[in-house]
This record gives structure tokens, sequence and C-alpha cells, in this order.
């Protein structure tokens, strides 16, 4: 991947510097004069964009691509036209899916929850996706002013290409719904004729008070106070010189000049990456955003991204150490030096080293020292049979041969288990290492080191990875949802699980997974409603859960293979179980800490 680098020479230059450096930065990404869009054009741009509705499901308007026209209408709980229009969508809904158009509803309300809009639409009878659109990011770049307009929207160009009523009539008890506008602008783009040339009534609906000018008003944000604190925050232990991202945030003109492409990967969940539904479960150190934050750093894009004082927090910034996170380590182990081209998809590469361990070690913490930030994106460590040797790729990862132990996953170099607890890394083992890296436009050689620490004496529980495995299926080529099962086998004994590690290749979409206790009752604890195979996470939780003597974990993912997934490597394959990147698994890993035997 191209780098955008700034190098700083002095103070008079280098203003210019980075201007250059900037703009060949945008040319390469294509973007160049994107700093020239004035703010109303950029508010008034076509944009991808992506929510999750009221059941934590994930939608994005381009993964839409497979089907014609997305229809999207603007609803509010307890609002009469809404609540008139929601059986209208559901016909639409029944009689056009087939011909590929979807319907879905965008929820602006700041605080109406999920539950209530699940609420609103059961005693209506009716079951479509609302998108919740806490941050009103969406209804922004939308221009909506008003609750019950329609849109159709191009999933593939985003372009909106239509807007008014759905039909006239509605929330006017006396008069049944007639014109149905939408749906003869939605007849005319089926058949590729254009659009009725009619003259549209406004649309009537409940006023949307955007959270934006509650709070600033006519008040120019502050770059150096509220937003470099925010990028600060959230974006820039990835976004940093030599760190793992594509380009740095060194600068407020560098903000700037990326700034369209910020408020796109803002307003599609993109960055921070990995990012779950977090109003199921609490976590720890996950990379996330809060809406608050979301809408200030929008607003200050859509108002010209400017600084109007004289500092930039972003020129200091601490350099990436170079230590060990957790002090000198009791054992370090060398992952074999690895060669990374310059571009190109690069396999998984799968390794082993020798331990020579001389007794049995209770690990307590393990240390990542990255050979090369740049391009290391995630690094599985196993403990695994000795005699599995190096040209046994299949069997070095293999849940038969090894334990998972820990997962490396940037910027966070270091997974320390917590104070009462171990895992038990026995005295014939040795490491084995499943490695994923992602070209960053140079050659380079990756000599990554791990760092193992012992602790001397026996933790109340031992870390113990179970897993949830499948490997018995195939997505063939095209297909969009592809839902698929996995358990792990019944827990005999009380456990308590504190971390989900989900691992799918190119054509994970999302998944859960769920707790199912002795008494059948099943409760789910994680929905990663937007899977990203770039970023494979460890997911922890803030307070570890107990699962009774008789309970298990049961997981289902979907998979997407096809042309608008992102990250599919062959959209034309049919897909079976494997371990290249071209295949897929179903292999998710899932912490539990046992009781130590005394
Ligand atoms: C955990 C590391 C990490 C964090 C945190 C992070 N980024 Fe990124 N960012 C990346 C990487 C790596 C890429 C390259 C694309 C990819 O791998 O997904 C990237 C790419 C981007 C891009 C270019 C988009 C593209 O298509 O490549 C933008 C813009 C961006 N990030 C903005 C942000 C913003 C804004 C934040 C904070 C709100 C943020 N990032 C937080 C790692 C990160």
């Amino acid at each position: 991947m191209f780098k955008c680098e700034i190098n700083v020479v002095n103070e008079q230059v280098q203003s210019m510097r980075i201007r250059i450096n900037m703009i060949n930065c945008l040319k390469y990404l294509g973007l160049f004069f994107a700093t020239l869009v004035s703010v109303s054009a950029m508010a008034q741009r076509s944009t991808d964009f992506a929510l999750l509705d009221q059941h934590g499901t994930f939608h994005q308007l381009s993964r839409y691509g497979e089907s014609e026209f997305v229809v999207l209408f603007v609803q509010a709980n307890g609002e009469p036209a809404s609540q008139q229009a929601i059986p209208l969508l559901q016909d639409l809904h029944t009689r056009y899916s087939e011909q590929g158009v979807e319907v879905l509803m965008l929820n602006p309300i700041p605080g109406q929850s999920r539950q209530q809009i699940i609420d609103e639409l059961a005693r209506i009878g009716v079951d479509l996706p609302v998108l919740q659109d806490s941050a009103q990011l969406v209804a922004r770049s939308l221009q909506v002013t008003t609750t019950d307009e329609a849109f159709i929207l191009d999933p593939e160009s985003h372009d909106v290409l239509y807007r008014g009523p759905l039909a006239s009539g509605i929330a006017v008890p006396a008069t049944p719904p007639e014109t149905p506008y939408l749906e003869q602008a939605l007849i005319a783009l089926l058949e590729g004729d254009d659009l009725p040339e009619e003259e549209l009534p406004a649309v009537e609906g409940a006023p949307i008070a955007y959270l934006y000018q509650e709070r600033f008003g006519d008040r120019q944000i502050s770059y150096e106070d509220e937003i470099a604190p925010i990028l600060k925050r959230r974006c820039t232990t990835c976004h940093i010189e030599d760190g793992l991202a594509p380009w740095a945030m060194v600068s407020h003109r560098m903000i700037q000049g990326w700034s369209p492409m910020i408020r796109e990967v803002l307003i599609t969940h993109r960055m921070p990456p990995g990012q779950i539904d977090e109003q199921e479960g609490a976590w720890e150190d996950i990379h996330h955003i809060t809406d608050e934050e979301l809408i200030t750093l929008v607003h200050w894009i859509d108002s010209g991204a400017r600084n109007a004082g004289e500092g930039d927090p972003l020129r200091e910034q601490e350099e990436l150490s170079e230590q060990w996170a957790l002090g000198e380590p009791d054992l370090i182990v060398d992952v074999p030096a690895i060669e990374v081209p310059a571009t190109g998809m690069v396999d998984f590469k799968i390794r082993r080293a020798d331990l020579n361990l001389t007794q049995d070690q209770w690990v307590q913490a393990v240390a990542y020292n990255v050979g090369d930030r740049s391009v290391l994106h995630s690094l599985l460590v196993f403990a695994v049979d000795p005699n599995i040797v190096e040209k046994d790729e299949a069997g070095l990862v293999s849940p038969e041969n090894t334990e998972f132990i820990s997962l490396y996953v940037p910027p966070s170099t270091e997974e320390k288990f917590a104070d009462d607890s171990a895992f038990l890394l026995r005295q014939d083992r040795d490491l084995s290492f499943k490695i994923r890296y992602v070209t960053g436009g140079r050659d380079t050689i990756d000599a990554t080191r791990i760092g193992l620490y012992f602790r001397d004496t026996a933790p109340e529980y031992e870390v113990h990875n179970v897993i949830a495995l499948n490997s018995q299926f195939s997505i063939p080529a095209g297909v969009v949802n592809q839902v698929e099962h996995a358990q792990t086998p019944v827990f005999e004994n009380d456990v308590w699980v504190e971390s989900f590690a989900p691992q799918t290749h190119t054509r994970g979409k999302s998944m859960t997974i769920s707790a199912q206790f002795p008494d059948g009752t099943v409760q789910r604890l994680i929905n990663v409603a937007n899977y990203n195979f770039n970023w494979q996470m460890n997911y922890k939780m803030r307070e570890r859960l107990l699962l009774p003597a008789g309970s298990r974990l049961i997981s289902e993912t979907v998979y997407d293979n096809s042309a608008s997934n992102p990250q599919n490597v062959d959209p034309e394959a049919d897909v079976k179980v494997g371990i290249t990147t071209y295949d897929e698994i179903f292999s998710h890993y899932i912490r539990v800490l046992k009781p130590v035997q005394q």
C-alpha cells in the first residue's frame, strides 16, 4: 500500500512540504482537489453509510450491491404518519423484494431505543429493519429535515434517485393512502424509465431536531481543544509515523486534506476498525468512538475542517516504543523472519518455533516485539504438539494438535491475563503461529519476537481456550447471507467465560456467540455485527460470566460470498473450508477460566 510520508525539515518550509506531500497522497487516492469541495456541495454529495438496526444487524448501503434499489423511509416512534406508513412499506417489501428492492427505515430520533423501536413495530405487526441513526450522520448526509420522507437509493453509486413522500393521504385519518408516489418512481426505475415528471407535494412530517445544531449553534468548533483530542484518543495509536495505518495524523493540514475520507470512514463505521455492537455486553479496550465524538468530528468537517488557532497538538506525538511493553520477559521466542513483498495479497504464513522448556510453566502474559508494524496485521500463538513439523501447515493450526494462547492485533503489544489466572504451558509443547500480513508498498522482512512472562505459583484459574468449530460447509459463489452454526461441547463443570476471538477468512460477514444455560435459556453474549477480515480482534468482557456445569456456547456466523463484500478475495469461486486465504474457516476461540485443582 502507498505510504504518505511527511518529512519535517524546519518550521518555515514545513507547511509547504506538507502541502506537497498531502497533494501527492490525495492524488494517489483519487482525492485530488478534495479539499476544494465546498461545504455545501459536500453535504449534498451522495455517500455510502452503515448502521445497526433494532436487532443489532449491520446494514451498509454498498453491501446491497446485489440488489437493484434500496428504499429508505425516515421513521419516528409514536408519529402517526410513520405508523401509517409502516404497513405500506411491508407491502412494498412483499411485492418487490423478488425484483431486488430492499426496504429499510431510518430512525434519527435521539433517545428512541432499540427496544422502543421493536415494541413500536410489534404493535403494528411488522418487522422491517429500522436503522438506528443515533448520531444522525445519515439523516444529516441525506439532508433530511422531517420524518416521513422516503428515498430510493442506488446501492452502487449511492445516488439518491427519488426523495419525497411515500404516498398521499398518509396521516390524514380520513383519507386512505392513495397516490403511491414512491411506488410509481420505483416501477419506472425498475423498467429503466425516467422518473414521472410531476410536482411532488412536500413531506409533512415532524421536524428533526439535530443534535449538532443544539450543541454547537453558530459556534466554531476548536480544532485544538476539541478535534485533536478525539483523534489522539481514537485514531493516532495506529495513524502515527511508522505505525500500522497507511497515513499518519501528524498535523491539521493532513487532517483537513483527508477530511472527506475521514467523514466517509466514520459514517460507514470502518474506523476505528473492529467496532462491535456496543449495545450488547460491556467490553474492555475495544476500538470505538462515541456518538458525541462522531457528531463533533463530522460537524467540524462539514464546516470546512478549519484550525482557527495557532497550536497543533497532533505535532506532539510520542514515538512508538521499541521496548517490551511489560518489561524483560522470562522467555523470548523468535518467530521465524518472513519476507513480505511490497504489493499484492500475502497468504497466511504458518510457522513454528521450538521451546525446550524444562518444566511446565504458568504463562501470565504474552508481549509482542513487532518486527515491522506497518505490515503485521494479526498473529495467533498456539501451544503445539512438538511432533508437528514445519511443512505440515494444516497440522500446526489444527485444533487437534494445538491450543490457542494469545492473539496480537495492533496497536496493543501485550496480552496480560487477569491476576488470578494463567495459561498452563506444558513442558512438552512448542509454539506455532498463524500470521497475517498486509503489504505496505515496500519490500520488508518482519522478524517479530514474542515474550512470555511466567508466574511461580499456580493461579486460582486456568486460562483455557475452547473453540466453536465448523469445518463442514461450503459457500457457493455469489451467496450473500449464508448462515452457519457451531457449538462448544457442554461444560462438565462450572467455568467463567472471559473473551472471544472469532475467526473467519474473507467471506465472514457477522457473527454472534450465545450461552445456552442448563435450563435451555439462551443469552447472546457478543454481536460482531460487521466482521472485517482485516481486523480479527480478541474481545474481552468487562466482567467474566459464570457458565454453570451443563452450559455450552453456540455461535452463528453469516458469510457473504458476493462481489459486494469488499474483502472477498474471489466472488466467482465456490468456497470450502481450508487454511489458505481463498478458503474459509469457522473457528471462534473462546477463553474460559476453570478453577485450578490445588
Ligand atoms: C487499530 C488501528 C487503527 C485505528 C485506531 C484507526 N485506524 Fe484508520 N486505518 C488503519 C489502517 C490499517 C488503515 C488501512 C485500511 C485498513 O487496513 O482497513 C486505515 C485507513 C484509514 C483511512 C483511509 C481509508 C482507506 O480506505 O484506507 C482513513 C480515512 C482512516 N483510517 C481514518 C481513521 C480515523 C478517523 C480514525 C479514528 C477515528 C482511525 N482511522 C483509527 C488503522 C487504524
